[in-house]
């Protein structure tokens, strides 16, 4: 949540920030700024809204080599101009922008800024006036920073700019991500190599409390006490068009149209030269070593769990719980004798989920990470990863990932069972390949979606969702994908659940949309949907070939049972995603949302 940029060369810096954070706004867009920096001291530029408000209001005639720019997801005081960033000392030397939250920052103020006027609400504000005061007591910039740092309690990604050395900015880390980029001429700071793909590939990735002093010329990464850390630049294997919308009105839909693509690819990536699935033995041993499977993750990544847990149980035999990462804290359940963990995030920065790896790593315990980015600190800070390859999800509404994550749980719930010697009575590879088939056949029939959000979902205030068994999980996944973008109140129940309770809702034209692709559940789910018929709703059958009647409304392709949430989704993303466009919403940045939850 937030994203950081920050350059400093031989080029005019306005334009770099801006097409930056352009790249960065999936982290936050409520508002934005840039402070760039010349021989006339600094100049701040700050507005309410998206970057493309933000450009209206960058004056075109300031040239600056240096500068730093930050898009925001609020966190304390609302979105406004004087709450976003960047954020100045009283006196104007001292500029900054924060990716993080500062835990201690009432402690701070009450104790070090009494006398201070502050302009904000934001937590944020707290570091630049300490700054200032500590280099009014007579500490030099790098040292007011480093004492500064010292202070803090909490995450951040930090870029200062001091107006009296326009040769320097200064960066900081701990817990939020930060990378420094490598040029000939110039050297760049951002979120996410996204970022600054447009001047380089060559990155930096900066460890928890780490600082360092960016020139054009040089970075000089140091530990809070000063020690000087050397470490080699990686290349950003990303390409430009794997960031680019193309032709595509939204990132969502291309996103939606890439997971035959993406299915392929994991294949490929997860098959030895023999043609078997294949992962990590160390990955292998410790699933093998687990009397139970902890998986922890939070929204969209948690319902890929619930499925997961399907597959570890089924296919490998193992027992799994699955967990929401923020109550995983404070509820932590009584834990086996030997348990695995196994975070699946797609960012691998989720607060939530790094809060319970850092606790579980404290306890001893093993962990894996299933993500979609490497280097990511799930990914850093558990004992093993898995990647998703499933290529950078933009859209906040996650889709590609959800089903690389089902993927990937499916091919390490098989590898395993094969390593247990248990009998596995279908060819995954093979399976996974005619759910890619299947994948195209639904993302070809996008008309058909578009008719059934029409239909259904063009006007209604509600909408719930049910499935038995598998289909309640991917139910789940829809209803969360409905509300998020297109604000419909949407719910995803056990089919059998409705009659418990919620049923008291359903008024005449009600939409339920219920998925029917299990067969030991088709007659009971049929029930349901009886039931609420009875009542008024208007219900949208979504079932499997094979198990349809004449009532349903789409009838998904055959594919193997146990994977049918891969394909199953593809209609529910598709139809969320035509109901927000009916409704005008911002499909790809839904309101008070961002794509990576960097806050507890
Ligand atoms: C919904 C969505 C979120 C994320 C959740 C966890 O479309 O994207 O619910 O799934 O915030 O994020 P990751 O997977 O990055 O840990």
């Amino acid at each position: 949540m937030c994203g950081i940029v920050g350059y400093i060369g031989n080029l005019d810096s306005k334009e770099i920030l801006l097409k930056g954070l352009e790249k960065l706004e999936y982290r936050g867009y409520d508002s934005a700024g840039i402070a760039v920096m010349n021989d006339n001291g600094v100049q701040v530029f700050k507005e309410k809204g998206r970057i493309a408000d933000l450009r209206n209001i960058v004056d075109e005639d300031v040239m600056a080599n240096t500068g730093i720019g930050h898009t925001r997801w609020a966190t304390h005081g609302v979105p406004s101009t004087v709450n976003s960033h960047p954020h100045q000392s009283n006196s104007g030397r001292f500029t900054l922008v924060h990716n993080g939250v500062i835990e201690n920052y009432d402690i701070l103020k009450r104790e070090y800024l009494q006398g201070v006027v502050l302009k904000s609400d934001t937590d944020t504000e707290i570091i630049v006036q300490l700054i200032e005061l500590f280099v009014n007591e007579g500490l030099n910039t790098e040292e007011a920073f480093r004492k500064t740092l010292t202070l803090l309690k909490g995450s951040y990604a930090i870029a200062l700019l001091d107006a009296e050395n326009d040769e320097t900015i200064f960066v900081a880390k701990n817990k939020s991500p930060l990378l420094v980029g490598l040029g000939e001429t110039f050297n760049v700071v951002a979120s996410d190599a996204m970022a600054m793909l447009q001047v380089t590939d060559q990155y930096v990735e900066l460890m928890d409390k780490e600082i360092v002093i960016v020139t054009k010329d040089d970075v000089k990464i140091q530990t809070l006490n000063g020690e000087a850390i050397s470490r080699d630049p990686y290349t950003a294997e990303l390409d430009a068009s794997d960031i680019e919308k193309g032709t595509y009105p939204h990132y969502m839909l291309k996103e939606i149209d890439e997971q035959p693509l993406v299915m392929r690819k994991i294949i490929q990536k997860y098959q030895n030269d023999n043609g078997e699935l294949t992962i990590d033995q160390e990955i292998v041993r410790a699933m093998n070593d687990a009397d139970r499977i902890y998986i922890i993750a939070a929204g969209t990544s948690y319902h890929a769990g619930l499925v997961g847990k399907q597959f570890i149980e089924k296919i490998a035999k193992i027992p799994v719980e699955v967990h929401i990462s923020s109550e995983f804290g404070y509820n932590m359940p009584l834990l086996s004798e030997k348990p695995l963990f196994i975070f699946i995030s797609q960012s691998g920065e989720t607060a939530d989920s790094r809060a319970v790896l850092v606790n579980v790593k404290e306890m001893g315990h093993k962990a894996l990470t299933i993500t979609n980015v490497p280097g990511s600190t799930l990914s850093r800070e558990a004992d093993y990863t898995l990647l998703l390859h499933a290529g950078p999800e933009i859209a906040v509404a996650s889709t590609k990932a959800y089903t690389a994550q089902i993927a990937v749980l499916s091919i390490l719930a098989e590898v395993t069972a094969r390593s247990r010697g248990l009998e596995i009575d279908f060819n995954l590879v093979q399976e996974l390949g005619i759910v890619a088939n299947a994948m195209e056949v639904l993302c070809d029939a996008k008309e058909e979606f578009e008719d059934i959000a029409r239909k259904f979902l063009s006007t209604t205030r509600n909408a719930f969702f049910i499935g038995r068994g598998i289909d309640f999980y991917v139910g789940l996944e829809g209803a969360l994908k409905l509300k998020e973008i297109s604000y419909i109140q949407a719910e995803g129940f056990a089919g059998g659940e409705l009659k418990h309770g919620t049923i008291a809702l359903i008024e005449d034209g009600t939409p339920i949309i219920a998925l029917a692709t299990q067969e030991s559940v088709n007659l009971g789910i049929r029930g349901n949907v009886k039931e609420v018929v009875a009542r008024g709703a208007n219900p949208c059958i979504i079932s499997m070939k094979g198990l349809e009647t004449e009532e349903d409304s789409f009838i998904i392709p055959e594919v193997n049972e146990i994977l049918t949430p891969l394909i199953s989704v593809i209609p529910l993303q598709l139809i969320s995603y035509f109901a927000a466009l009916h409704r005008e919403c911002d499909v790809d940045k839904p309101r008070n949302l961002a794509k990576s939850v960097t806050v507890e």
